[in-house]
């Protein structure tokens, strides 16, 4: 199964349009500090990928990646599908971008759909332009991408985590953030993808400790960051995200795991770590961590 980093940053990228902190500010002179909004493409079968969240970014992201590009016939195209992990909107936003498709299949928990149709009104809006296939996402029961024998996604449930606009939704609580448990049935060879671990509950931790290869919510350094930086008043537990280091911080957790590889993603553009050359990319490469970019090929 080949699996490629589309990209590694969390809502906003880096830079983010109306920021000027320091990172986004670099990441205006320097490109190698750029990061588009976090996704992966999956492989299902040859030469036909399922992208993993719609990001505002997904057209950039398929035509930086040749795998993902249409031919040889015109409106062909090897992006079979979108696989959701939440309804969050820098996972969402780019649906209305692929509006073009003939057709476009949308894989997702029962909440995340609800949540965008009533929440976002998606469906109401799209249908004149293409028409959405929702394709269930139950919890904790594997379902094959693209045919038996094949590749298979688990949800997983992370939290019960609403995006802001739905919070007065009237909508149960339900698995409205995920992570993905990808196996590939052929070699047996496992993938976690987390892009917000608002909590370590014990399924998820399971898969994580099953999994090969683990890429987990990497938005911020420590707790109290989005409070330094001044743009809110919450730490990053209380916005859904555990943090990397300190006390509870998912570095040790990660560095725990049996799987071969580790990585994180979604980084915020406060996270020290946008800096290529910062510490803390070497304190993670001692513990067998890294740090996710984009066009990265992983192969399981
Ligand atoms: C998050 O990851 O917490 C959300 O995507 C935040 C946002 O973009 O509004
Ligand atoms: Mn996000
Ligand atoms: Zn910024």
């Amino acid at each position: 199964m080949r699996v490629r980093v589309l990209g590694t940053a969390a809502g906003g990228g880096v830079p983010q349009w109306n920021c000027a902190c320091h990172g986004c500010a670099a990441a205006r002179a320097h490109p190698s500090w750029r990061r588009l909004h976090a996704s992966i493409a999956i492989e299902a079968s040859p030469g036909r990928w399922y992208v993993v969240n719609a990001t505002p970014d997904i057209a950039e992201q398929i035509e930086a990646n040749p795998d993902l590009h249409p031919g040889p016939e015109r409106r062909r195209t090897p992006v079979a599908g979108v696989v959701l992990t939440d309804a969050e909107l820098d996972h969402t936003l780019g649906l209305p971008r692929l509006r073009e498709a003939r057709d476009l299949r949308v894989v997702a928990t029962g909440t995340v759909r609800d949540a965008l149709a009533r929440g976002l009104r998606m469906d109401r809006v799209l249908a004149p332009y293409t028409s959405l296939t929702w394709s269930d996402l139950p919890e904790d029961e594997p379902v094959p991408l693209d045919g038996a024998g094949g590749v298979a996604i688990r949800a997983v449930r992370v939290s019960g985590k609403r995006p802001r606009y739905a919070a007065d939704l009237d909508l149960p609580d339900g698995a409205w953030s995920v992570a993905l448990h990808v196996t590939d049935r052929r070699s047996g060879a496992s993938l976690v993808y987390a892009p917000a671990l608002a909590g370590w509950p014990s399924g998820l931790g399971r898969a994580l400790s099953a999994a090969d290869c683990v890429i987990v919510d990497g938005t911020f350094w420590d707790d109290d960051e989005p409070r330094r930086s001044g743009f809110t008043d919450r730490t990053a537990t209380a916005m859904g995200h555990l943090p990397i280091s300190g006390p509870g911080g998912t570095a040790a957790r990660l560095a725990a795991l049996p799987a071969a590889r580790r990585l994180y993603t979604h980084l915020n553009n406060t996270n020290p770590l946008v800096d290529p050359g910062h510490d803390g990319h070497r304190t993670l490469a001692g513990m067998g961590i890294e740090v996710a970019s984009e066009g990265q090929v992983i192969d399981l």
